[in-house]
């Protein structure tokens, strides 16, 4: 298939980044959010890390203003996705939100249009029986920040084609992104449940009173040689969003375990949500740009 145009809906911390790798790689591109605000945002930022990017000569100005002409913005999920040869769908880690959105994006798109899912744990299994195209279903997980972070997580579900397959991890590629292919489906992927255990182990430690979160951030960086502790990664990725996969995860496992902890359900309640809100387990003095 000839991608043209990529639809990605949703504009926050992954969307917009998302969407601008796609802008870049020379496609046409529209970036959907039910909030203009989240668009107006998502304008701001990206022209600060494009001309940050120009500064640094990681691309010329050139590349930058080609890219803001590929890129359109827009509440309209008609006028995003009507002509769309792939939708990447990053709203909120909610299954029936998520849900509710493939099955509009089916009802809009062509017939040939991939719907592919950005979410952090869900696997399109789960979604994709709210279209009429299973088939052309399948997750796509960029990592936080998606203009920095080189790796991609594709994963195929039984009733993903090897074609929507190799469609995915090909668009992966000419957005510069190194791409691997899960062939079986597994909540939370491979690379987050990999994190999870280990956060799951912090919160834990920390909640047992064996050491305070920045001593076992301390010990993480110098002793595991992990460039960020994880109470720091979590500042830094959203404490809501660890919240809302871990209470997905206890929804799909009905493990106790699995349940977003005492501390994590606490920082949420108190809207301490990390670097995005000035204040999470640490403090960045005045609320940071995502
Ligand atoms: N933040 C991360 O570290 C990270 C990493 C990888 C994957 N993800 C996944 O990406 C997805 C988005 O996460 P995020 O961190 O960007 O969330 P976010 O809260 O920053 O952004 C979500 C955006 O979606 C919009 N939205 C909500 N419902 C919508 C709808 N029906 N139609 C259009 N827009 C809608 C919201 O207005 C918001 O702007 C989630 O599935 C998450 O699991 C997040």
């Amino acid at each position: 298939m000839n991608v043209k145009t990529i639809a990605v809906i949703g504009a926050g911390s992954m969307g917009h980044q998302i969407a601008m790798l796609s802008a870049l790689a020379g496609y046409k591109t529209n970036l959907q959010d039910l909030k203009n605000e989240a668009l107006e945002k998502a304008k701001l930022d990206l022209t600060k890390i494009m001309d940050k990017w120009v500064a640094k000569e990681k691309i010329t100005i050139e590349a930058k203003d080609q890219a803001f002409e590929n890129l359109f913005f827009t509440t309209d999920i008609r006028e995003a996705a009507g002509q769309a040869d792939l939708v990447i769908e990053a709203v909120v880690e909610k299954l029936e939100v998520k849900r509710e959105v493939f099955a509009e994006l089916d009802q809009i798109v062509p017939s040939h249009t991939v719907l592919a899912t950005n979410s952090s744990t869900i696997v399109s299994s789960l979604i994709a029986d709210a279209t009429s195209r299973p088939d052309k279903v399948c997750n796509m997980h960029f990592f936080f920040p998606p203009l920095v972070m080189d790796c991609v997580e594709v994963v195929k579900g039984e009733h993903t084609s090897d074609q929507t397959a190799q469609l995915a991890m090909e668009i992966c590629s000419q957005l510069n992104r190194t791409a691997v292919l899960l062939q079986k489906e597994i909540s939370g992927f491979i690379a987050n449940r990999i994190l999870f255990a280990i956060q799951k182990e912090a919160m834990a430690l920390y909640e047992g009173g064996y050491a305070n979160y920045k001593d076992i951030d301390k010990i993480t960086r110098k002793a595991l040689s992990h460039p960020i502790g994880p109470f720091e990664l979590m500042d830094l990725s959203g404490i809501d969003v660890g919240y809302y996969v871990m209470q997905q995860q206890y929804a799909e496992t009905g493990d106790p375990k699995d349940k977003p902890s005492k501390t994590i359900t606490e920082k949420v309640e108190a809207g301490e949500l990390g670097r995005k809100t000035g204040k999470g387990f640490y403090e960045y003095g005045t609320k940071v740009n995502r």
